[in-house]
């Protein structure tokens, strides 16, 4: 059993408070950095609930070096797992100063901080949006790289940014995860995703139309290349994207590097069949209407997940139903997220 507290930038967020979970359950101390512009410190109270361990909580932002030295001063962190960041694809396209300022800069005063305290053990999020759209699925590490948009560039950019910086310090290690699309919420109900206004992604809409807070979910496209006309995408349980995390940090306590790793589950689900697994888990029929596209969406893409088994010996366990069982409990329970 290790006891290596683990620095969370964004730890109050959707996947670092899940990961937070885990890390727990796997005996490590994390302790959470976050300015709380996309999370509500409610979550902190929801952690000590699940785990009995009331979260080390510092409230701090990324891009302040001296809030940074101040936390690797306070605790001895064998590594640090980088969730901070902006990640509205709409916004960023209103606001690309603001996303780079805050993902790109704020990644480099992170790295700055680490390595005045001599911390170079880093697990970044990126995301398959690295992927643009690719040529064919399922998606392989090795395939060619673009964005469309300034979020989907500032994830590129910082994963250039960490290639460089182990190309010119090798005594770093970095996982560049690359997550699909993370669904559903922890067992318990009492975490989930928040999001606030109206949301971007396909399972928090759906479960707010179940739960009665919009009409009726948009379908955007229904007339794709695919199997039913719309849109296939690799979602996967944020517990086992969670406890992927927990594999990254594990598999640099055997080996050292830079590894560039997908997060997903390899298969492919329509948004007609997550309609249908939310009606399922819920009981009830969620309303939709097939409209236009949307602007920048690709038809499908889902994750070649062999590299993580190979590497990490990780791979998701958990099924669709799990999701949206979890995603519903979750949502059912707090029907306006964390103001219940
Ligand atoms: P989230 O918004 O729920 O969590 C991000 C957290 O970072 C929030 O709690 C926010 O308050 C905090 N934060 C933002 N800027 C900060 C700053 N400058 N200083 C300190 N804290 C800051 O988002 P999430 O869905 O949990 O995503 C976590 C990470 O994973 C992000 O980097 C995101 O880009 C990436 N990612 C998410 C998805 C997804 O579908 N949710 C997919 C791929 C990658
Ligand atoms: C979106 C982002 C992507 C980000 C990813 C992870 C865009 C263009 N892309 O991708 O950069 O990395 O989230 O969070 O925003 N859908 C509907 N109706 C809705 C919402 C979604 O039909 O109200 C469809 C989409 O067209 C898509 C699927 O559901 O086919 C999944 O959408 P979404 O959850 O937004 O994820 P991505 O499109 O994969």
């Amino acid at each position: 059993m290790t006891t290596q507290k683990i620095l969370l930038t964004g730890g109050a967020g959707f996947i670092a408070s899940h990961t937070f979970v885990a890390l727990i359950t796997a005996g490590y101390t994390p302790v959470i950095f976050d300015n709380l512009c996309n999370s509500n410190p409610k979550v902190l109270d929801r952690l000590e609930r699940i785990t009995g361990i009331a979260p080390l909580f510092i409230r701090g932002d990324i891009r302040d070096a001296a809030a940074l030295d101040a936390a690797f001063g306070a605790h001895a962190f064998a590594a640090v797992l980088h969730f901070a960041g902006l990640k509205a694809v709409g916004e960023s396209v209103e606001k690309p100063l603001e996303y780079y300022d805050n993902n790109v800069r704020g990644t480099l005063e992170l790295l700055a901080a680490m390595r005045r305290a001599n911390v170079k053990t880093l697990v970044f999020s990126s995301s398959a949006t690295v992927y643009g759209d690719p040529a064919t699925t399922p998606v392989h590490e090795a395939f060619p790289l673009s964005a469309t948009n300034p979020y989907g560039r500032s994830k590129l950019m910082i994963e250039e940014i960490l290639g460089d910086l182990f190309k010119a310090e090798s005594d770093w290690n970095i996982a560049r995860l690359r997550y699909f699309n993370p669904a559903g919420a922890h067992e318990s109900g009492l975490i989930g995703e928040d999001p606030q206004g109206i949301p971007n992604n396909l399972m928090p809409y759906i479960a707010q139309v179940a739960v009665g807070r919009r009409a009726q979910l948009q379908v955007f496209g229904g007339d794709y290349p695919t199997p039913d006309g719309t849109g296939v995408r690799d979602f996967i349980h944020v517990m086992d994207l969670a406890e992927g995390h927990v594999a990254a940090l594990k598999y640099f306590d055997g080996a050292t590097g830079l590894v560039t790793v997908n997060l997903g589950t390899g298969k492919g689900v329509s948004v007609l069949q997550m309609i249908a697994a939310f009606e399922e888990a819920c009981g009830k029929k969620i309303a939709y209407q097939i409209g236009a596209r949307r602007p920048g969406d690709i038809a499908e893409c889902w994750a070649d997940p062999a590299l993580a088994q190979k590497l990490f010996g990780w791979s998701a366990s958990r099924t669709l139903s799990d999701m949206t069982r979890d995603g519903w409990r979750w949502q059912s329970m707090n029907p306006t997220g964390f103001l219940d």
